[in-house]
């Protein structure tokens, strides 16, 4: 055993009681009620930061802030690393169905259950470990380390890119290293080539001033229910293509060598359908699911409201509707340019008599990696040593808005390194984090560490 690892073995119980104080603050960034409990998180961050031995500093936004730690003693003609992760979590919603509360951790199965244990606490608590255990070891890391936890990602990064852009020189880097995503499968660890988009938007369709009674004046006057649910039947055609003009104009055709990779890798289809318990797979006729979830864009309904939802019957007609309605893009495809498409699309299928508005709430750029040369090389093997098994590439439906700016404000390239397990419930209720991902992540990150040092100055 190395001496890192013998020291991370010695310290293991320690790294998980910290965590589990971590996961106990409830850092739901959608939610005002919790601002302090936001910055609290973000506080607790920075004094880990510190004890691992790096500086931290928490850098105000007009929201959430971010917490900044940096360890530049490398000095400048070293490599610097940037680490990228977020300390805000989802709403825990609904309670209920939680086996044990959201916010009181809990090992069971192996398992590390609790809000953010997955996304993204647990994972980017191992890195702060991982410098830890270089430091405390070797008192030096191989390269410069910034690292950057924000407290908006669950809410669509508003404040990040300006922060990224303002500090561009103090977040200069070489590579930039993300875990806030998963591995192919339990022992099969995985590098992402790809992240989706994100364009998000609210319709709201009106008629009437007010509710009405059903009877009195249905069938005279427009009913924004219906309207609005025959809209969204127009958003796909019948092979499952998404059925606004201009939509695909954009999408960019994945080469033939990813999809064949992406066609060998050991995906069990039955399981995934067993996993989500529905009666059968869906999607866009000509691709395979793992295509469908990872190189094609789609078009979903997030929420749905109008009218009376309540306990029996109630005969009224709705004044309005409300959709959520939100696509997940792919090269090149544009946020702002998808939502000015919905717009178009829905004035020209609106039912007469009703008004219709769209909202853009917020969105976020695909984006595909180069996935060979060294760096990936580098975390390739730095996997493989602590996993055993060479990790595969994947792709990933779910978006980090983020990615796509370090790369262009920064320049450097990103490698997104993730230790979730497929069903692990990031969003929903029990997620989780297994103790072994826990403890051999860590191991890993701080051999990727040294091989990306090694990388860059070779
Ligand atoms: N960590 C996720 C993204 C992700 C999901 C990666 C699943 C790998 C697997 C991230 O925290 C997330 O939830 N992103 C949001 C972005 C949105 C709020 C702008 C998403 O994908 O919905
Ligand atoms: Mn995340
Ligand atoms: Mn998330």
């Amino acid at each position: 055993m190395s001496e890192i690892q013998t020291f991370l073995a010695a310290h293991r119980d320690r790294f998980m009681g910290e965590l589990f104080e971590f996961l106990r603050i409830p850092s739901v960034s959608a939610r005002s009620e919790h601002d302090s409990d936001t910055r609290r998180s973000a506080e607790w961050l920075a004094d880990r930061l510190r004890d691992a031995g790096l500086s931290a500093e928490i850098m105000e936004t007009p929201k959430h802030p971010v917490v900044l730690g940096e360890w530049k003693e490398a000095g400048p003609d070293a490599p610097t690393l940037l680490i990228y992760g977020h300390y805000d979590v989802q709403p825990p919603e609904p309670l209920e169905e939680w086996t044990s509360p959201p916010f009181e951790p809990e090992i069971r199965d192996g398992r590390i259950y609790a809000r953010g244990s997955a996304d993204d606490k647990g994972q980017l608590f191992m890195h702060v470990k991982a410098l830890e255990a270089h430091l405390n070891i070797h008192g030096t890391l191989p390269l410069n380390v910034v690292v950057v936890a924000e407290g908006e990602e669950e809410i669509g990064s508003p404040n990040l890119v300006p922060f990224v852009e303002q500090f561009r020189d103090r977040l200069a880097a070489d590579v930039v290293v993300i875990s806030d995503s998963g591995m192919f499968d339990e022992g099969l660890p995985a590098l992402l080539f790809s992240l989706r988009g994100l364009a998000y938007c609210e319709i709201h369709v009106t008629a009437a001033r007010s509710d009405l009674h059903s009877g009195a004046y249905g069938g005279a006057v427009p009913n924004p229910g219906m309207a609005l649910a025959r809209m969204l039947a127009t958003l796909h055609d019948a092979h499952g293509r998404i059925a606004i003009d201009g939509f695909y104009d954009d999408v960019l055709a994945w080469d033939e060598e990813t999809r064949e990779a992406i066609r060998d890798l050991p995906f069990d289809e039955e399981k995934f359908l067993a996993g989500v318990g529905a009666p059968a797979l869906s999607g866009e006729e000509g691709f395979s699911t793992l295509e469908r979830l990872w190189i094609r864009p789609t078009c979903e309904v997030n929420g749905l409201l109008s009218g009376y939802t309540g306990e029996g019957a109630k005969t009224v007609l709705p004044a309005r509707a409300m959709a959520k309605v939100s696509f997940r893009l792919v090269p090149d495809q544009k946020p702002g340019r998808v939502a000015e498409l919905l717009r178009t699309h829905l004035e020209k299928v609106a039912p007469e008599g009703v008004r219709v508005q769209v909202v853009e709430l917020h969105g976020g750029e695909p984006w595909r990696a180069n996935p060979s040369g060294p760096l990936f090389e580098a975390a390739s093997t730095a996997l493989e040593e602590a996993f055993g098994t060479k990790p595969v590439l994947m792709g990933e439906g779910g978006s980090i808005p983020i990615v796509g700016d370090f790369e262009k404000v920064l320049g450097a390239p990103v490698l997104l390194v993730g230790f979730s397990l497929p069903g692990c419930n990031m969003h929903a209720p029990d997620e989780w984090l297994t103790v072994d991902n826990f403890q051999t992540g860590i191991a890993s990150l701080t051999r990727l560490y040294e091989e990306l040092a090694e990388s860059l100055s070779g």
